[in-house]
């Protein structure tokens, strides 16, 4: 079996934001291949590419037309092709993001679908016959994008299930068709040299009665079937996106033996506290942040395997959410970066997280672009919610803060683009870019340089065993791993208040200092505010 993914680092690129070629304001493929030196300087193994292929992009991508081309907003296949050649020159690979789960309502399929009850894609997507009520929808669902998963389609005068936008509806995974042209379509693009994929919101292909998150009767049939049709021996590396699963769920679904999946995006460590809503934005604590990473440690440490991810483009930026982005926003990104990068697991870099880029600090909802914010505010507005605690929910959760151009230096559109971008540039572009922090050894970005570097050579941070230790610190997030004769441990400071950090074992004080992310300092387990340290020792 070739693992080769267990000691790699994926970096996602969102391309409508990571760089313009053409003036037109919005990140294209061209763009891309001009920003790989950054790529390889980073030292990064994977990108992963979110969707590219043709779209009405009322979700960015996430709503496509047509699986096996490209939108002309990003470019054509051949740039495509240009940037998987370019990556493998370079010793990257490249992963695809797929949205299996819906298509757009415009792609071919549906508007055959949705053209009469008789029609030969009729059962390609989700119809159903309006509720007891005349008129009604037939259940209760909600889509997460706000309002009913139902939309009643005049032409016919049923309904059409759609978890996502109603531009977004379901595909019906139960047809042999919808999958056996999933297979073909996937089948192709692994021909044209892409080495993986991520599965958008896997989980849901196979439908619960009582849920729609999915994770359905047929879920692991259907995975099996797909890795045995295009997976199977040929060195991809899968990710599935799979909102609300277990530890029990994912240890099956990454589990080799079983021929699903090699990873799976978990969400729990970016939940909330139980009963909040995703805009209540109720944090987890430290010390259930940290139980939660170790029950995902311990659970996959035999079998399968953890990926490892504070963002992408559907969460806020880490270090407005879980660091301190004012004082000590350097200090903080460096600290939540190296507790992700010291686990057990595929680390995960969103494009611009590098950097530390902070929250958009978006006061309007004329700033907001993306569909469910949007969608949001207006729900709970005509709901009666007033508009500046909406305002004050969307600064915090919105996906958007995720989605600001990447901030290459401070000129105007901050490098990103010549043009107006199609979403605004964090105004701390001045201060906060990559030509400011390429030569500088205290930067964000070098940390990330020299942790992606950490993993490549010390073989105790991919794969030695994990403990954590202090459990209930409110403080301290510290923990072990040990890889042979190796022994690594660990300490964060998580706070801006100096602490120490009394590991049961006191041998550690005059370990070798492996990393740390502020010059100077005291050294042993005394910490400064939001100071982390690697430290090692051969037993
Ligand atoms: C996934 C994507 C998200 C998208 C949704 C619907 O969660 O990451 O961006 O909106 O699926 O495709």
């Amino acid at each position: 079996m070739n693992e080769w993914w267990r000691t790699a680092v994926v970096y996602q690129v969102w391309p409508r934001s990571f760089q313009d070629s053409d003036g037109d304001g919005v990140g294209d493929l061209p763009g891309v291949l001009q920003r790989l030196d950054h790529l390889s300087d980073l030292g990064v193994d994977v990108v992963w590419l979110s969707p590219v292929f043709p779209s009405p992009q009322v979700d960015n991508g996430y709503d496509v037309s047509n699986y096996q081309d490209v939108d002309p907003l990003f470019g054509s296949l051949a740039d495509l092709d240009a940037l998987i050649q370019a990556l493998h020159a370079r010793g990257m690979r490249l992963v695809l993001d797929v949205v299996l789960n819906h298509t757009s309502d415009q792609h071919p399929w549906f508007i055959e679908s949705r053209g009469s009850r008789e029609s030969p894609k009729r059962d390609w997507y989700w119809w159903r016959a309006p509720g007891e009520v005349p008129g009604a929808e037939p259940n209760a669902w909600q889509s997460l994008f706000s309002g009913s998963a139902w939309q009643l389609d005049d032409a016919t005068g049923e309904y059409y299930l759609h978890t996502f936008a109603r531009q977004q509806p379901d595909l019906n995974w139960e047809s042999p068709q919808v999958r056996a042209a999933m297979a073909e379509m996937l089948c192709w693009w692994v021909d044209r040299g892409v080495d993986g994929f991520r599965l958008d919101v896997i989980s849901m292909i196979s439908k619960a009665p009582a849920n729609l998150l999915g994770f359905g009767p047929r879920l692991h049939d259907y995975l099996r079937e797909l890795h045995e049709a295009v997976f199977a021996e040929k060195g991809l590396l899968t990710i599935g996106e799979t909102p609300g699963i277990s530890v029990a769920q994912a240890q099956r679904m990454t589990d080799p033996a079983r021929r699903e999946l090699d990873l799976v995006l978990e969400f729990e460590h970016v939940s909330l506290d139980q009963g909040a809503t995703k805009w209540e934005a109720r944090q987890l604590g430290l010390p259930r942040l940290k139980q939660c990473f170790a029950r995902w440690q311990e659970g996959l440490a035999g079998t399968g395997w953890n990926s490892l991810y504070w963002n992408n483009h559907d969460q806020p930026r880490a270090v407005s959410r879980f660091g301190d982005d004012g004082e000590h926003r350097v200090a903080s990104a460096t600290t939540l970066a190296t507790v992700l990068h010291l686990h057990r697991g595929t680390p995960f870099v969103f494009q611009g997280e590098e950097l530390g880029m902070r929250n958009a600090g978006f006061t309007a909802l004329a700033d907001y672009r993306d569909v469910e914010s949007i969608n949001h505010y207006e729900a709970v507005v005509s709901a009666g919610q007033a508009p500046h605690e909406v305002l004050a929910a969307l600064q915090r959760m919105s996906r958007d803060n995720a989605r600001t151009p990447v901030q290459w230096d401070g000129s105007v559109h901050a490098g990103f683009s010549t043009a107006q971008p199609w979403i605004a540039v964090n105004q701390d572009h001045v201060e906060v870019n990559a030509a400011a922090q390429r030569e500088d050894p205290q930067s964000v970005l070098a940390h990330y340089r020299r942790l992606i570097a950490l993993r490549h050579d010390v073989p105790a941070v991919a794969l030695g065993e994990f403990a954590l230790l202090l459990p209930d610190h409110e403080q301290v997030w510290a923990f072990t791993r040990t890889h042979l004769d190796v022994q690594l441990l660990v300490v964060a400071n998580l706070s801006d208040r100096e602490v120490e950090a009394d590991v049961p074992d006191t041998g550690w004080a005059d370990a070798e200092l492996l990393l740390g992310n502020l010059p100077g300092g005291r050294g042993g387990l005394r910490l400064r505010p939001w100071e982390s340290r690697v430290l090692r020792r051969t037993r």
